[in-house]
């Protein structure tokens, strides 16, 4: 470890270097030095992510930009250049290492406690988009291709579903049914982004509110942070996809479904954090197209835990057997109540914009 930590400009001396943080996809450490100056060294996950030079490139830019408009580094995740100028580091085992500066005095919730922090965290998303709403988008590389090809993602369940691979499709009969029902939303927001109805953006692709740091004597944020996935997308799916497990009122795998749903307090908490930030931004139809960013994001997750269910649960961590299963029951529960839902969630985003 020392010496992958000699490869970066520091400021002090280190002291100390512990794991850090609650985050699954990469490998964080606290960096204290002797210096009033701390940092997070992160073993970058490249087994999830292939191309790390166009995925460091993609952050290298949006930092900057960020920087531009907010030279603050607790408001900017700053990264920590190496003592050749690079971005990142690269070891004798073929690690990759990055360095950003030590967000001092700040809180990262796993989930929020109450409507505001889900709020807050809604404003700390908006704020991002809002920041970076002139960005020129497609200079940045897609990092994970078809990552909210939602049509896509349905020819794969249906791929799993003849291929059978676990044997379990008859044990799914009504699952299938529902979410084959549900394929005619799959390409709704994408034939309107092809058509040119919609922007691209830069989005997050991974907005939850354990991506957020918030300041820990107010609570309200500073920084979005976790930027591997930031890559071009819809306004709507990053909304949505925060929806899917902020607004959620059972557990992901709840078992008793009469207490899954979405919840329209939570939803608006998010939203009126999220378009107090970025509402100006936004074109009308961007706005139109949130509440249905949030049911395609369920839908499309669902569709996921169905497919992995299918082949066997290769993909998402299972904590106990038939996980996958429930997960894509109580994601079709939450799409239908979702469906139910719209035109009062377009009433509650009308009322905020
Ligand atoms: N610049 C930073 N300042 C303070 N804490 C940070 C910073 N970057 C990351 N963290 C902490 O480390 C955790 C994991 O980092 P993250 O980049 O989200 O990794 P992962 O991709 O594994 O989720 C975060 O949830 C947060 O608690
Ligand atoms: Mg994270």
């Amino acid at each position: 470890m020392k010496s992958v930590i000699a490869q970066f400009q520091l400021k002090g001396a280190p002291i100390s270097c512990d794991r850090y943080g609650n985050g699954h996809i990469n490998e964080t450490y606290l960096l204290r030095t002797d210096a009033p100056h701390d940092y997070i060294l992160q073993k970058v996950n490249r087994h999830v992510f292939p191309d790390i030079p166009s995925l460091m490139r993609n952050i290298e830019r949006v930092t900057a930009y960020l920087w531009q408009q907010t030279p603050d580094p607790r408001r900017v995740l700053t990264l920590v250049p190496t003592l050749d100028s690079g971005m990142y580091y690269t070891d004798p085992d073929g690690e990759i290492w990055r360095v950003y500066e030590f967000v001092t005095d700040s809180l990262c919730l796993d989930r929020p406690e109450n409507e505001r922090d889900l709020q807050q965290s809604g404003l700390a998303f908006g704020t991002f988009q809002n920041q970076l709403a002139a960005f020129p988008v497609q200079t940045l590389t897609e990092i994970i291709p078809h990552f909210h090809d939602t049509p896509a993602r349905y020819e794969q369940l249906k791929e799993a579903i003849r291929l059978d691979r676990a044997g379990r499709v008859k044990e799914a009969g009504p699952e299938i049914e529902a979410y084959l029902a549900c394929e005619k939303y799959a390409g709704c927001l994408m034939d309107l982004l092809k058509k040119g109805e919609l922007p691209q953006r830069v989005t997050h692709n991974d907005t939850k509110l354990n991506n957020v740091l918030l300041d820990a004597a107010t609570r309200t944020p500073l920084c979005v942070i976790d930027l591997d996935t930031v890559m071009p997308g819809l306004a709507a799916n990053d909304f949505g996809d925060s929806i899917r497990f902020g607004a959620a009122t059972g557990r992901e795998d709840e078992q008793d479904l009469s207490k899954v749903g979405m919840s329209l307090p939570l939803f608006e908490a998010y939203a009126r954090g999220f378009l107090t930030a970025c509402g100006k931004r936004l074109t009308p139809l961007e706005k139109e197209t949130l509440p249905m960013g949030a049911l395609l994001m369920t839908l499309e997750c669902g569709s996921r835990f169905l497919t992995d269910y299918f082949n066997g649960d290769v993909y998402f961590h299972n904590a106990r057997p038939g996980q996958n299963l429930q997960r894509a029951r109580t994601h079709i529960r939450m799409v239908r109540d979702m469906e139910e839902k719209l035109g009062q969630m377009q009433k509650i985003i009308e009322a905020i914009a």
